[in-house]
């Protein structure tokens, strides 16, 4: 694993997912606690930071970490660092840098293998390395600085001026690479198969040992496979809580039984809590209203089911975005935050249990896959926890549950094999005028959303053929009597969310 020492740089996070992304481990640690912290290390990076070296109080490091003899990758702050440490000189620059610059590589080294004598930098800072420590030589230069890439191949010590995380730099991943190898370090998640989903279950079997845990089962991806992975580490002492709303899509809790209660034979404690949820909901409109009303639901209900377990451990299918999203660079003390069922652990006293943090969701997908779950679950869209209540803008009430139902089933069949990041309907709350045979009709609008993106925080509407939307549209109105009017969503988000509520 590498160590990374935050020294309070916009990007530190960054550099981990970078190695991570890599297939490589990496701890992020404050200054003063490194060396307590080094044992295991295959390498050292130095983040980069805000302060100056010379200015009282700035960040620093034990010089001992210098004879620790690991590698060592020093970045913005980090490059200046080592150098002021080992004897050689920081200024302030003559003008702060900020953006895109040319690196120039004037005598190559292992760090900048493969790179060409040309390429771009990303860089930001205000001072720069005006001596070079005894040992070191200069590898680059941009044309604002002289010393943007320096190293001290015998003692493993590389330096670098500008940010190797950032994608503007052509060619950060390689420099990352090619300081992993220096480091002596092979990616260990190269490969999703089976002995590596064995060596998973194997960490969990001696983690939890004969104790109870528990796990809230929304059937979701993330949440199947963490508790897939866990009952396979410990059977019978995993029980699952699933909680019917009564707001799933058509057919989920049946799909979900059928899966780990008959296949799987896994103790899934299957809560039905319809009314409790519809009644809670009866004459709210206001979206967030619904959401805080179906959040504190979800609690309640579990904690009563919770009761009845004396469990020790809450599982819960926190996945690598999750943790960097919600906890910046001190992710291991705050990994609380974003947990949809917020608050429960500390509640509780349970000690949490979360078997996929360190992977991203195709990864998750893979290790679904090698355990034999079906594509139904292990290729499903995202779906919001408040499920159908926010696709249907108005009062949820059964009749409208069973319209939504009924029209997004024809969406999820036509749409099949399509690839997307959603596709759904919406029940619009709004009512239009129609003819059926020779009657006038006043029935209600379904809308259809299908996006397409790469995350959470940008989409597309998908640029479905008419044809397709043609057969959705006939399909909708006939087979559903109440329904006599079908838009499609063409707004990008931003401005509109994927969702309508
Ligand atoms: P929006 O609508 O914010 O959605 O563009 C982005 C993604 O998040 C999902 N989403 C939610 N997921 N609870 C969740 O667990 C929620 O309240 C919620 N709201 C939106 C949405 O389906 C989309 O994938």
């Amino acid at each position: 694993m590498i160590i990374l020492i935050d020294f309070g740089g916009q990007t530190a996070h960054l550099i981990s997912r970078r190695i991570r992304e890599l297939g490589v481990e990496c701890i992020i640690v404050n200054p003063e606690e490194v060396l307590e912290k080094i044992k295991g290390a295959g390498g050292i990076i130095f983040s980069g930071g805000p302060a100056s070296v010379y200015e009282k109080d700035s960040p620093t490091v034990d010089k001992k970490i210098f004879d620790l003899e690991i590698p060592i990758l020093g970045i913005c702050y980090g490059e200046q660092l080592i150098s002021y440490l080992l004897d050689g000189k920081v200024i302030p620059g003559n003008k702060k840098e900020f953006g895109p610059a040319t690196l120039l590589i004037s005598k190559s080294s292992k760090l900048l293998k493969g790179i060409p004598i040309k390429s771009t930098v990303w860089m930001s800072h205000g001072d720069e390395v005006a001596r070079l420590p005894k040992g070191f030589v200069n590898n680059g230069k941009t044309q604002t600085i002289t010393n943007a890439a320096i190293s001290n191949e015998d003692k493993k010590i590389y330096a670098i001026q500008f940010h190797p995380e950032v994608i503007h730099t052509q060619f950060g991943t390689q420099i990352l690479k090619n300081f992993l190898k220096i480091c002596g370090i092979t990616p260990k998640r190269s490969q999703v198969d089976k002995e590596f989903v064995e060596s998973l279950i194997n960490d969990i079997k001696d983690s939890v040992s004969d104790q109870k845990a528990l796990c809230a089962l929304s059937g979701g991806v993330d949440s199947s496979v963490a508790a897939l992975i866990v009952h396979k580490a410990i059977g019978k002492n995993l029980t699952s809580v699933y909680i019917d709303s009564g707001l799933m899509r058509e057919g989920e809790t049946e799909t979900l039984k059928k899966v780990f209660k008959d296949h799987y034979k896994m103790n899934v404690d299957i809560v039905d809590a319809r009314k409790e949820f519809l009644s809670s909901l009866k004459g709210i409109i206001d979206p967030e209203q619904k959401r805080k009303i179906i959040g504190k639901i979800f609690i309640e209900v579990f904690e009563k089911e919770a009761k009845k377990i004396n469990a020790k451990f809450l599982v819960q299918g926190t996945i690598y975005p999750d943790v960097i999203e919600s906890a910046g660079t001190k992710y291991s003390q705050n990994i609380k935050s974003h947990h949809n069922v917020g608050g429960l652990p500390e509640k509780m006293n349970l000690v949490l249990l979360e078997p996929l943090r360190n992977f991203y969701k195709d990864e998750v997908r893979l290790i679904g896959k090698v355990l034999g779950l079906p594509e139904a679950i292990t290729q499903r869209q995202p779906f919001p926890g408040p499920g159908l209540a926010v696709r249907i803008i108005g009062e949820v009430t059964e009749e409208k549950l069973e319209i939504l139902r009924k029209a997004d089933e024809i969406v999820q069949q036509e749409l099949k094999g399509i690839k997307l990041w959603q596709a759904f309907a919406i029940f619009a709350g709004i009512k239009t005028t129609g003819v059926r045979g020779d009657n006038r009709a006043y029935g209600e609008t379904i809308a259809i959303r299908a996006i397409e993106a790469k995350d959470a925080m940008s989409a597309n509407f998908a640029k479905l053929p008419y044809e397709l939307l043609d057969k959705i549209s006939i399909r909708i109105v006939n087979e559903i009597k109440e329904v006599n009017r079908v838009v499609y969503d063409i707004t990008n988000k931003p401005p509109a969310t994927m969702e309508w509520e």
